[in-house]
């Protein structure tokens, strides 16, 4: 895969650990330019550590360089404009130092210093009761949510779709409680993923005939990001898929960058509007194989 001369911006970029580093580092590996945009609060911690050089280990790429990222954005994808953003978040110390971290912002700062970008990543969630269940969660804290983990991709097509080259593409993460009941994922972040996932498809309409771009979203299965461990069962989900899963094998963060690679690449030219399963094949299942009805001597577990 050649990508020398193309541009990416992945939103939601604030370790080495998660989903938008593995495909930062997919696509640096095909030559692409990275550009970052990193959570507001977390900005000085993920710069400093790249700076001291804690992340150059996972910086390798294959022929030994250091992936290079281009420049590092403040963002907060909860906010579109400068008079969206509340009092409270202008005053808060994590905050106070930065200044054009909404997403119009971003959108026009990025083509002010780089010009136009081909691939669009959207990696970043957030749900401040996600330890609630729905039940239990609040009207504010569901909305909070949505607007942080799915509206968020609406805006950043809607802003950074002008300046995209036509051909470029867009990808987000889904994870598959959007569909299917997971007890602990809570907060409104499945109602937030089945919101996501609805939106790329439309999205890919329109956005796809009004800028020729196509939009995609990767249905990732369990890895132990920080964002996964402060939701806290992320263990119990990676031990459940080894159980019963069609392939047993941890399923990594490369894993969902090569697959990333492939959908925003030429390569996936007339795919858009999809969902693809990148979960070890977790989605396809209908039953839990290591439920105790398939342990009697009776209902043998099938095998091969
Ligand atoms: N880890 C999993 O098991 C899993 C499974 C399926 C899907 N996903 C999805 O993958 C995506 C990336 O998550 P991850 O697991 O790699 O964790 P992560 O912690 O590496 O990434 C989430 C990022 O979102 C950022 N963020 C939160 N709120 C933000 C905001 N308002 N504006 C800008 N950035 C914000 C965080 O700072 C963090 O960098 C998310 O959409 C997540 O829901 C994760």
């Amino acid at each position: 895969m050649d990508l020398k001369g193309k541009r990416a911006f992945i939103a939601g970029v604030g370790d080495d650990q998660g989903f938008g580093w593995a495909i930062a580092k997919a696509l640096a590996e095909a030559g692409c330019e990275i550009l970052v945009g990193t959570w507001t609060p977390i900005l000085k911690i993920f710069t400093t550590s790249y700076e001291l050089g804690k992340f150059d280990a996972s910086r390798k790429l294959s022929d030994g360089s250091l992936m290079q990222i281009k420049k590092v954005y403040a963002l907060d994808a909860s906010f579109d404009h400068p008079e969206d953003v509340p009092q409270d978040i202008l005053e808060n110390k994590r905050y106070k130092a930065a200044s054009g971290y909404t997403i119009s912002e971003v959108a026009s700062q990025v083509e002010k210093d780089f010009g136009k970008i081909d691939f669009l990543v959207h990696s970043l969630a957030n749900a401040p009761e996600v330890k609630k269940p729905l039940l239990e969660t609040s009207r504010s804290g569901y909305l909070a949510a949505l607007s942080s983990s799915s509206y968020s991709l609406v805006s950043l097509i809607a802003h950074f779709g002008p300046i995209m080259h036509t051909g470029g593409s867009a990808l987000s993460l889904t994870y598959l409680a959007s569909e299917r009941a997971v007890p602990g994922y809570g907060g409104g972040m499945s109602s937030a993923k089945a919101a996501l996932e609805s939106d790329t498809r439309t999205l890919a309409f329109e956005a796809g005939r009004k800028w020729n771009i196509r939009i995609n979203t990767i249905s990732a299965g369990p890895l132990r990001s920080r964002a996964a461990k402060a939701i806290g069962f992320i263990d119990k989900m990676i031990e459940y898929s080894n159980h019963n899963a069609p392939l047993q094998r941890e399923m990594t963060a490369e894993d969902v960058g090569a697959s990333a690679l492939f959908l925003l690449s030429p390569a996936a030219r007339a795919i858009t509007g999809t969902i693809l399963y990148v979960d070890n094949g977790m989605h396809a299942m209908g039953v839990a194989m290591d439920s105790p009805a398939f342990a009697s001597q009776e209902q043998p577990a099938p095998s091969v």
